[in-house]
């Protein structure tokens, strides 16, 4: 999707993506990477996700990117949260005690910048793209984590001919076609969410998988 897109979804708050509550498979499979706390987690595309807060909360630095100012500034206006910000290049970066948000476009990101992370969580930032554009975000992302870091990776997947993205529908052979070239590919799980995603059932769409992968790239 254009930046013109994702801009005027945070300006109308038309945001049925944002969780108001902690990612169910955050919980249940964080703990199975074995991510040190020390370690800081990076998260692509990470809106003003509460999941950087159960990140923070496990002991980790969480650095964020996201290419909105609103999504940014509601993240650490909602979570009470002191902020300092100072422009870097052509991002502004956004730090609080235990996590850094990059507003900006994650294409222009360093890998300077993601260098020194020790793990990354991706949900709802693979599946935010267009076919394409999901295509250039892989590769952007392989580029970004360094050799032998795991992420964890929550997809969605359903009959893409059934509704407009997004989210778009990433399936396992996807995954498999773009992501295990990069990264060493386990899936976790993959669950039917269906009864509780109102909207996709109102479009009859016949059926909702949510997925959690472990990736750690080569
Ligand atoms: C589907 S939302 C997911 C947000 C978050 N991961 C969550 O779970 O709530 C996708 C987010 O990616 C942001 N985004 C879109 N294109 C981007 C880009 N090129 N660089 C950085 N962020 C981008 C959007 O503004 C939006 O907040």
């Amino acid at each position: 999707m254009e930046a013109s897109f994702w801009h005027s979804k945070w300006q109308q708050q038309q945001i049925g993506f944002h969780q108001p509550q902690i990612n169910e498979f955050l919980i249940k499979y964080w703990s199975q990477l074995a991510i040190p706390s020390a370690a800081e987690v990076f998260v692509p595309l990470c809106g003003k996700s509460l999941d950087m807060c159960y990140l923070a909360e496990k002991g980790h630095n969480v650095l964020g990117c996201e290419l909105n100012q609103i999504a940014v500034e509601d993240f650490f206006k909602e979570n009470t949260l002191p902020v300092t910000q100072q422009a870097q290049g052509e991002h502004q970066e956004y730090t609080t005690d235990q996590i850094t948000l990059i507003q900006g476009d994650i294409f222009t990101l360093s890998a300077t910048t993601t260098q020194k992370i020790g793990a990354f969580y991706d949900r709802a930032a693979l599946i935010a793209w267009p076919e394409a554009m999901r295509q250039q975000y892989a590769k952007k992302l392989a580029e970004l984590i360094p050799s032998g870091v795991k992420g964890l990776l929550i997809t969605l997947d359903y009959d893409q001919d059934t509704l407009n993205g997004p989210p778009f529908a990433v399936s396992p052979s996807w995954i498999e076609s773009y992501l295990a070239e990069t990264f060493d590919v386990e899936l976790l799980e993959c669950a039917d969410v269906l009864r509780d995603n109102p909207r996709f059932i109102n479009k009859q769409v016949p059926w909702l998988n949510e997925a959690a992968y472990i990736l750690t790239k080569k």
